[in-house]
């Protein structure tokens, strides 16, 4: 996507080098890093500079790339195991983090060769499997529409056009009025921050809303549709995402707002038999206790913003059962959430 008039993915290779787009400093900054090794990478990832499932699994296939190339000859198989661990650990409910990270491992015992064409075979799909689900998703909006979506499954979080925003973008594109709500989506706002931020890029008209002013808002009548990501799909259909989606699944079933999970099939972990054996990750207190900002005369700070000393308890994600889905959005057509029909995709 474009940014300040140039074309850019989220995370690519060069050399020996995963390059990416700095995600904690947006939307002040816009900053291109530099990982130069595998553990470099795995901390981009665990630092959520890199983030959002497609993002985190073609940076995560790329690490295991770069530890082929890092891997000494004698223990080469040795070093990639263990690299494979610790790319594993970074973080826990992306699926495509381990989709990638197993497709890589696999090539790397063939050759290093054949890891990093592996790694950006993945990069590669990530972004056209997005581009696939935009022109699905696409056929489901109307002009004049309004639509809710939670978190950031825009560009950012994937290698390039997203997955829940890929639809509005084409949309917005082909001339349809849309309006976008943004959820806010405490603790870590990327709802507020980059889901924002993406539509403001494109000029698609937004709004940010706190995350509990959805269900009213459906109860007003004034939504459409809600669009949201995933994390992680189980075999039947039940849906991890970002904390706070279930809430909205909920309403959305409440007042009849249809509600679409966009995700392609390497979110899928068919294997997974329901949402209940999802792993679901638990992030430091201190994500929901301080939130940092930029302040008027522009220095970046971060400050407290709850009660001294209580602590917090902050899931990143909850599951949403299948039952309160309409349709899932994949690259290979909109389905509904059913282990029957789930299955015929692959
Ligand atoms: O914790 P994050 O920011 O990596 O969360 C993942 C997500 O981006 C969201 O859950 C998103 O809605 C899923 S689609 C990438």
């Amino acid at each position: 996507m474009k940014v300040n008039g140039n074309n850019y993915r989220t995370v690519w290779l060069e050399g020996n080098s995963v390059f990416f787009i700095e995600q904690n400093l947006l939307p002040f900054r816009f900053r291109i890093q530099e990982a130069k090794s595998f553990s470099d990478s795995c901390h981009a990832i665990r630092t959520m500079m890199v983030r959002g499932a497609g993002a985190i699994g073609a940076i995560a296939g790329f690490a295991m790339a770069q530890a082929a190339m890092e891997a000494p000859v004698s223990g080469y198989a040795t070093f990639i195991d263990q690299a494979r661990r610790v790319i594993e650990s970074t973080r826990p409910t992306a699926r495509n983090l381990f989709y990638a990270v197993d497709k890589v491992h696999s090539c790397a015992m063939v050759s290093r060769s054949k890891a990093i064409e592996e790694a950006q075979r993945i990069a590669d799909q990530d972004a056209a499997d997005s581009l696939e689900i935009g022109e699905y998703g696409n056929s489901l909006i109307h002009d004049g529409m309004t639509i809710e979506t939670h978190c950031n499954a825009g560009w950012l979080a994937f290698v390039d056009y997203g997955t829940a925003l890929s639809p509005i973008y084409l949309a917005h594109q082909q001339g349809k009025k849309i309006f976008v709500y943004a959820d806010e989506t405490r603790p870590r706002s990327q709802g507020a921050r980059l889901t924002a931020w993406e539509l403001k890029q494109a000029g698609i008209p937004h709004t940010i809303i706190p995350d509990n002013a959805g269900a009213w808002l459906m109860s007003l009548g004034k939504i459409d549709m809600m669009i949201v990501g995933a994390d992680r799909i189980a075999a039947n259909g039940d849906t991890a995402n970002k904390i706070g989606t279930l809430e909205k699944a909920i309403a959305a079933r409440e007042y009849g707002v249809p509600f679409y999970i966009a995700a392609p099939t390497s979110t899928f972990d068919i294997d997974c038999l329901d949402g209940q054996h999802i792993p679901i990750e638990e992030r430091s207190e201190e994500e929901v206790l301080y939130q940092d900002g930029i302040t008027n005369d522009g220095r970046h700070e971060k400050i407290l913003v709850c009660s001294p000393g209580s602590p917090a308890f902050n899931p990143a994600f909850d599951v949403t059962p299948a039952k309160f889905i309409t349709g899932i959005i994949t690259e290979k057509g909109i389905v509904k959430p059913s282990a029957e029909i789930i299955r015929r995709l692959f």
